[in-house]
C-alpha cells in the first residue's frame, strides 16, 4: 500500500496495519517512510535514530506497547514489552513518562483484546495531546517573540537554536518552532541561527529542512560560532529543546547545549528553554548527578554522513581509523543558567517553585 503523506505534515501517522514514519537518517536529501508494525521494528526506528527527538521517541514507543499487546500470547507479556521499549534510548525522559502513563491505564485490564485496543485508543490520544501541547507552547512562547521585535524592530529577531526541537522531534508543530512558527506567521520577522550540532548534525539536516519548508529565514552556522555571534550582538535569545527536565528546572539536552548557556550567561543573550510537560521528570532533582546521559557509538563521530556528486549517500572518515573517539549525546545545563521555560501551560522561572505552581498536581511527589 502506497505511503500516502499527511498534510500538514506529521512525523508519524498511521497507515495499513501499523504505522509509518518519516525516516530522519535521510533528511535533508530525501523524504522517505518507513512502515513499522511490530515491536521489534519499533524499537529498532528508535535505536537507529529513524525518528528521534523527545516527544516523538515517546509516541514511537507507545505505539511499540499496541504492536507488542498486538503479538503478544498473555496479557502478562506487557512487562516484557515495557522494558524492551524501555531499554531503547535512556535519557528522554518522554518515553518513560508516557510507559509509566500507559502501564498504569493498562492494569485495569485482564483481558488481552480489551488491553490491545485500549492501548490503541490511548497512544491515539498520546499522539493528538502531543499536537495540542506543542501548539500551546507556541501561544506562550510567542509574546516572548514579540517583545524583542518590540525592542529592536529594525531588524528581524535573531533566534540561536541546538540541534533539533521542531516539529520533527515531536508530532506536528514542534516544541522551539512553535513559537518560531506563530511569529513568522502573523508577519513578525524572524531568523534562525542553526547550531549545526556534530555529531550527528541534527541542525544541519532537520532545522534547515523545516525551517526551509516553512519558509522562516535561517543561516547554519558550525557549533562553535555561537559565543562570536553573542559577543557581536547578532542573537537576541537562544531557545532550545529539552530531553530531560528535572523538578528542579535542570536540563538535559543535546550535547553542547550547556556551552551555549554559558556564552548566553556571559553575553546577557536570554536563555530559553522550550519544552511539553511530558519532558519533565518529576522525580530528580539533580540533573549533572542523577540523569542517565546516552552514549553512542564512536562512529558517528569518527564519520560523516552525506550525498556525494553523484547523489549517493556516502560515509567518509575524518579522523585517522585507529583514533578513538567519545560519543556522549547529551549534557545538562544547571538551572542557573536558564532564563525561563517556555511550557505547554505557560513560561516560568527554571525552579522548582515555579515550575510547581504551574504544575501544582505534583506537588506532592
Ligand atoms: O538525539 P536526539 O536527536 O533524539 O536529541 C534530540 C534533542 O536533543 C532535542 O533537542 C530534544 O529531544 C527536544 S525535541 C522537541
Amino acid at each position: 500500500m502506497e505511503i500516502i503523506i499527511p498534510k500538514p505534515l506529521r512525523t508519524l501517522w498511521e497507515h495499513d496495519d501499523g504505522i509509518a514514519v518519516i525516516d530522519q537518517r535521510k533528511l535533508p536529501h530525501e523524504l522517505v517512510c518507513e512502515k513499522v508494525n511490530t515491536l521489534d521494528k519499533t524499537i529498532w526506528i528508535i535505536k537507529e535514530m529513524v525518528v528521534r527527538g523527545a516527544p516523538l521517541i515517546a509516541c514511537a514507543g507507545a505505539y511499540g506497547v499496541y504492536f507488542g499487546l498486538r503479538e503478544a500470547t498473555s496479557s502478562d507479556d506487557l512487562n516484557t514489552i515495557l522494558y524492551k521499549i524501555r531499554n531503547s534510548r535512556p535519557t528522554a525522559v518522554n518515553l518513560f513518562n508516557t510507559l509509566d502513563r500507559i502501564e498504569k491505564e493498562l492494569s485495569k485490564f485482564q483481558d488481552l483484546k480489551e488491553m490491545t485496543q485500549y492501548s490503541l485508543d490511548l497512544v491515539r490520544l498520546i499522539v493528538e495531546e502531543d499536537v495540542e501541547i506543542c501548539r500551546k507552547i507556541g501561544v506562550h512562547g510567542l509574546p516572548l517573540i514579540e517583545e524583542l521585535h518590540r525592542k529592536n524592530p529594525n531588524r528581524p529577531v535573531n533566534i540561536l537554536t541546538h540541534c533539533n526541537a521542531g516539529m520533527l522531534g515531536c508530532i506536528e508543530w514542534g516544541t522551539i518552532s512553535s513559537p518560531i512558527y506563530q511569529a513568522h506567521k502573523k508577519g513578525i520577522p524572524v531568523h534562525v541561527w542553526v547550531d549545526e550540532t556534530r555529531p550527528r548534525n541534527q541542525g544541519a539536516n532537520l532545522t534547515t529542512w523545516e525551517l526551509t519548508q516553512h519558509g522562516v529565514p535561517h543561516t547554519l552556522i558550525v557549533d562553535n560560532t555561537g559565543g562570536h555571534l553573542m559577543q557581536h550582538n547578532q542573537v537576541d535569545i537562544c531557545i532550545v529543546g529539552a530531553d530531560r527536565v528535572t523538578r528542579t528546572g535542570d536540563t538535559a539536552n543535546k550535547i553542547g547545549t550547556y556551552l551555549k548557556a554559558l556564552a548566553a550567561k556571559d553575553n546577557n543573550v536570554p536563555f530559553y528553554i522550550a519544552l511539553p510537560s511530558t519532558t519533565i521528570d518529576w522525580n530528580s532533582k539533580d540533573g549533572v548527578k542523577e540523569i542517565e546521559i546516552e552514549e553512542r557509538s564512536q562512529d558517528e563521530v569518527k564519520y560523516v554522513w552525506g550525498k556525494n556528486d553523484e547523489q549517493k549517500f556516502e560515509r567518509i572518515l575524518i579522523c585517522p581509523e585507529t583514533t578513538p573517539a567519545l560519543n556522549i549525546g547529551f549534557d545538562v545545563t544547571p538551572s542557573r543558567l536558564i532564563d525561563g521555560l517556555i511550557t505547554d501551560r505557560g513560561i516560568c522561572a527554571a525552579n522548582e517553585k515555579d515550575l510547581l505552581n504551574l504544575f501544582p498536581e505534583n506537588n506532592l511527589k
